[in-house]
């Protein structure tokens, strides 16, 4: 297993959909591997294989450490197929440094996809979980969180970023 980087905003791998995985095998899950390491080292509880560089339907989540009942779990091709209400969370998002923000999301969501066993698997969940699913499966289709904010927060966010660059080059 190995830890990857972690592509930061404004990579534009973060921003292409990504593509089905068509067959699980050494490579995938090889990569899932990874990401898990990925993930646990830069302590987040979601990932997707974009953020890693790999523009492909996978994503690892473990909620354990703010939902004990969730454990790990990594999905191929996950799809959304039934979600419920509405709620504001306040998240974060690895590729998006320093930008804690609350965002729309559904309070319930019911996810399918493929475990890296080759099985199809349903998640289904509220809180944490659901909004970490949330959160990764908007990654696959290439949208941050920051794709979720009012203009004004957005543009507030990118112009931090840019005064932060422009002092790293003066440095
Ligand atoms: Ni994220």
């Amino acid at each position: 297993m190995a830890v990857l980087e972690i592509l930061k905003y404004p990579h534009p791998v973060l921003k292409k959909r990504s593509k089905e995985v068509e067959r699980i095998d050494e490579r995938i899950l090889r990569l899932i591997d990874d990401m898990k390491e990925t993930m646990y080292g830069a302590n987040g509880i979601g990932l997707a294989a974009c953020q890693v560089g790999v523009p492909e339907r996978i994503i690892v989540v473990d909620v354990s450490p703010i939902d004990p009942q969730h454990n790990f779990f990594a999905m191929v091709n996950p799809e959304i197929i039934s979600e419920e209400g509405e709620i504001e969370h306040e998240e974060g998002c690895l590729s998006v440094p320093e930008c804690f923000e609350k965002v729309m999301r559904k309070k319930i969501v019911r996810v399918k996809g493929i475990s890296p066993e080759g099985r199809e698997i349903e998640v289904s969940g509220e809180g944490i979980l659901a909004f970490a699913l949330q959160h990764e499966i908007d990654h696959l289709n290439g949208v941050l969180i920051l794709d979720r904010l009012s203009r004004l927060k957005r543009e507030i966010y990118r112009n931090r970023l840019k005064k932060e660059r422009r002092k790293e080059e003066r440095e």
